[in-house]
Formats: C-alpha cells, structure tokens, sequence
C-alpha cells in the first residue's frame, strides 16, 4: 500500500490517498472482462467500463435529465431525511462506495457533522483524479474532518477499508443494481464481513415501479443514455484497438418483468466481424446479435430486507420519498 498526500505540506486539512489498486488494475481487469464477456455468448460487458471520462460527463447529464427520477428521488430523500438518519445510527465514519464527486455526499455529512460524533470520511473509488479533488474540497470544507480516501474497486477491497472506530457505508444512486443476482449476493455477504457488529450500511435501491417510467429513464428523448452506452464500444476501441463501429449498432432498453430489471443492450444492425487486438480476441457478430452493456434491477421492500438479513444485516429504518420511487435503507450489521 502507498500513502501519499497533497504537496502543500503544512495544511492539516490534506487528505491521505491510499492507492490499492495496482497502476495496472484498469488494463488488466479490462482484458479480463473482455475475454470473458466477449469471448463467450450472450456477449456482455460489465457496466464499469462505461465510466472514462467521457462516460462520466454523460452520466452526469443523464442524472439531469428530467426522465432520469432516481437521481431526484434519492436526493429528496436526503434532502429531507438526512438528519434523521443521522440520528437514528452512532456511526463516528461515513465511508462512501464509489463516491465520486456527489453533492448527495455532502448532504449526509453535513447531517452526521451536525451529531457532532463524525470523525473520519473516507471516500472509495476508482477514480484517483476524481477522488483527490473531491478529498480535497471535503477536507476544506469540514477541517474537523479526517479525509482518508481508498483508491478502489469495491468489488475487491472491501476487507481494506480503514477500521478504527463505528463505520457506516454508504452506497448510494441504486448502482447495487447494475449486479447479477449471485454477483449481489457475494457483495453483500463481503460487506458484511468487512464490518463489526453494530456497524451501519446506508443502501440506497431503485423501486420496482410502472414500465411508462423506466423505460424513458433510460431511454431519454435526447438520446443521451443511449450515447452514454455505445461510448463503452469507444472506450474498446481507444484502450484495446478494437475496431468496433458504434454506429453499426442500435441501442435497446427494456423492462425484463421476471429478472425485475431494465436490460440496456447494443443490438447488431448487420454481422460484422470485431477484432479487439488488446485482448488477442476476434469476434464475430451475427446480425440482431446483442451485447448486454448493464442491467439496473429495481426493488421491493420486502425483498431489500431479506436479501440484507441474508447476509447479516438487520434494517433499522427505511426511508422513501413521497412517491416511493426510491429508497434508502438503513441497516445494522449483526
Ligand atoms: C449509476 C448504476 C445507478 O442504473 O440507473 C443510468 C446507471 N445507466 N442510466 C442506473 C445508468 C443508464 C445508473 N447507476
């Protein structure tokens, strides 16, 4: 593990970075999935490799996007019930999955500041550059503070997570979603483990609502979703030579009723045979052939407590917005 902080030596305020992920993660755990996803049928691509800088902008206008409810639903929520939250767990750290720059963050710090019991955030993510500034601003904006961020993918670190004192998690914006079934499962189940009893995780899940509304949250009348999409097939083309044609493919959004999911897939308009030199791999796809790019499972109440008492969380409050489109669960580990 490497720690480092910010240059400017004398302000206390400075973040400490740990970086654990290897310079190469990105590269190598591209490879890895792409020999997997594309080298065997149905032909997949997990979602995380949606998120290079370009994907990070539209994702961003996606959350702006008057269809796009989630992101409004989970930030009313807060708006409205962030101190409540704070109040009913004694956590003294907020570590936050795949943090980003959220502004829903600053939002429950603020609240859990206002006990007057935080001591420590620690921001997870990917994302070094994004993390370091948002590290900084923090560390800025509450001196009282200690930053402590985790260079991460949460899929792998959670037994790394700083320890110390009472932790809540929070992952946030429904991304538990974007999981398979089994993938869910494990995670859950890692997360538990990485935590003590009386620990605290802070859920945040899409709900199982009416087709006439999730189809256009990810198929927006802009066609910026669909753009955020088929830029996974430029981020193929630019880290691994690949010499897909994003054009050559439609981008398709459907409600899967049985799986309780939207399915977000590029559809082949024509065959066309894929060359990916990064990862020795040449595919062939058949015309209407599909690559499933990400799923975003939408949740029942019932089901969000028993998939946590499964993994050895008991929910303490469950916290909706008036439309119950959104919610956020908040859970003790046993
Ligand atoms: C960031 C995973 C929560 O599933 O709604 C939005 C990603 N993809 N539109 C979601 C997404 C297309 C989003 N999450």
């Amino acid at each position: 593990m490497n720690h480092s902080s910010g240059n400017d030596a004398d302000r206390s305020t400075d973040p400490v970075v740990s970086v654990l992920l290897d310079p190469d993660w990105a590269s190598g755990s591209l490879v890895d999935d792409v020999r997997r996803g594309l080298g065997s049928r149905p032909l997949r691509l997990p979602p995380k490799w949606l998120y290079d800088d370009e994907g990070s902008r539209l994702f961003d206008r996606i959350t702006k996007l008057p269809e796009y409810y989630p992101f409004t639903a989970e930030h009313a929520i807060l708006d409205r019930h962030a101190a409540d939250i704070a109040a009913a767990c004694d956590a003294t750290t907020l570590v936050e999955l795949g943090s980003g720059t959220s502004e829903k963050t600053r939002l429950l710090l603020e609240a859990l500041h206002g006990t007057g019991r935080l001591r420590r955030f620690v921001p997870v993510d990917v994302s070094e550059g994004i993390l370091r500034e948002s590290a900084s601003l923090i560390g800025e904006h509450w001196p009282d503070v200690t930053v402590e961020a985790v260079v991460g993918d949460f899929t792998l670190h959670l037994g790394h997570l700083p320890r110390g004192d009472t932790r809540m998690v929070a992952f946030l914006g429904g991304t538990i979603g974007n999981l398979y079934v089994e993938e869910r499962a494990a995670f859950l189940g890692a997360l538990a483990d990485s935590l003590d009893p009386g620990e605290w995780l802070l859920l945040g899940t899409d709900l199982v609502k009416s087709i006439d509304r999730l189809v256009p949250a990810y198929f927006d009348a802009e066609g910026v979703t669909d753009r955020f999409v088929r830029n996974g097939l430029h981020v193929l083309n630019r880290e691994l030579g690949a010499d897909f044609d994003p054009g050559a493919f439609g981008y398709v959004a459907f409600w899967d009723p049985h799986m309780e999911r939207m399915d977000l897939r590029l559809r082949a308009e024509e065959p066309q045979q894929v060359t990916i030199p990064g990862a020795d791999l040449v595919v062939d796809i058949a015309a209407g052939e599909e690559l499933q790019v990400e799923i975003s499972t939408k949740f029942r109440l019932e089901g969000i407590r028993g998939e946590l008492a499964a993994a050895g969380f008991e929910v303490a409050e469950t916290f909706t917005d008036p439309d119950e489109d959104f919610a956020l669960t908040l859970a003790r580990r046993v």
